[in-house]
């Protein structure tokens, strides 16, 4: 007779059966930098998160490699915005500073950029605005050029998170032309309209100043695009896809994972980290539990690779 708890008896067998394993393989952890010396900057909207210096953020990712983290995606701020991001692809700015400080300390550690206008426009847009509009192609030069800065300065991975139609292909021609062959792209292929990054424009300081971002990110209701919007980026030679958030678009994530043969990232963004923070703060969930059930979740939907602002927490314990 079929008796389904017999494999349930122990830990021990509940290890031997489990399906899915959570390995700090997969995570990324993001780190957010800012101008300045000896600056570890508190989030209020995610706590535990820190917007570093360049000498803070050594130190952190030196915390991050000891439990066994190995890669992380670097966000940049300035103090210096302007209606065409300027900084955001300055070859002496925030994100190429680090990058090279990072790469010289710990020439192991694989760094991923975020490669978007948003945090360097005084109006908050991920590209160049025109009659209250993001127009795209004006706005492909600027994020190429920014892909460049990365690559120039040691990114071995650039993200765009823009979703502007052909930044992929432009990227790609762009580093190719300047023989960055081997700079991967990790596309934000799958990038909601999501009320989930919340936080993140706390701590980024991104928020568009009029509108919102539905004429370029996509409808949450919508499942079809998101494989029309992943293929195409597979065709203007994206190395990696991304889907985000992750939580609430697992059904997302188990279709490109059958559909496509290039590795599936999942964004677990920072509203869904805030939640469980605050939550946990006011003890009403186990924060611990939580946290490896949701991520579990998302390997068990078809993620390769998991971009988390928990990576650390979690390698801490799965080592
Ligand atoms: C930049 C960008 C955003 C996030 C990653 N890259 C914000 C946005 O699109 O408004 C969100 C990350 C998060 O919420 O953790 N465009």
């Amino acid at each position: 007779m079929n008796r389904f708890r017999r494999l349930r008896k122990t830990e021990t067998l509940r290890r031997l059966v489990r399906e899915t394993q959570l390995s700090a393989d997969d995570f990324i952890q993001p780190f957010f930098v800012v101008e300045g010396r000896h600056k570890k900057e508190a989030i209020a909207s995610m706590p535990g998160i820190y917007r570093y210096s360049v000498d803070e953020i050594l130190k952190a990712v030196e915390a991050y490699q000891k439990v066994g983290g190995q890669a992380g995606l670097l966000f940049g701020l300035t103090n210096k915005k302007d209606s065409t991001a300027s900084q955001a692809y300055a070859k002496n700015a925030i994100v190429p500073k680090a990058i090279k400080a990072i790469k010289k300390e710990f020439p192991d550690f694989l760094v991923i950029t975020d490669v978007c206008l948003c945090a360097y426009t005084t109006h908050g847009h991920c590209g160049v605005v025109q009659n209250k509009y993001v127009d795209n192609d004006k706005t492909l030069p600027l994020l190429s050029k920014m892909a460049l800065a990365h690559a120039e300065a040691g990114a071995d991975i650039v993200a765009p998170s823009d979703m502007m139609d052909y930044r992929v292909a432009q990227i790609r021609e762009d580093l190719d032309r300047k023989s960055f062959i081997n700079t991967a792209i990790m596309s934000y292929a799958v990038k909601y309209s999501s009320a989930f990054y919340g936080p993140f424009r706390d701590a980024a300081d991104s928020s568009p100043q009029f509108g919102d971002r539905k004429t370029y990110q996509m409808d949450p209701a919508n499942k079809r695009e998101a494989l029309k919007e992943a293929q195409q980026d597979v065709a203007e030679g994206a190395d990696l896809i991304m889907v985000k958030p992750a939580l609430a678009y697992l059904d997302i994530i188990s279709m490109l994972k059958q559909e496509l043969t290039l590795p599936i990232v999942a964004y677990s963004v920072s509203g869904e980290y805030s939640m469980i923070k605050a939550a946990a703060q006011k003890k009403w969930i186990n924060e611990k539990d939580i946290v490896l059930e949701s991520l579990t979740s998302m390997k068990r939907a078809g993620a390769d690779i998991i971009i988390s602002y928990y990576a650390q927490d979690v390698l801490r314990r799965i080592k």
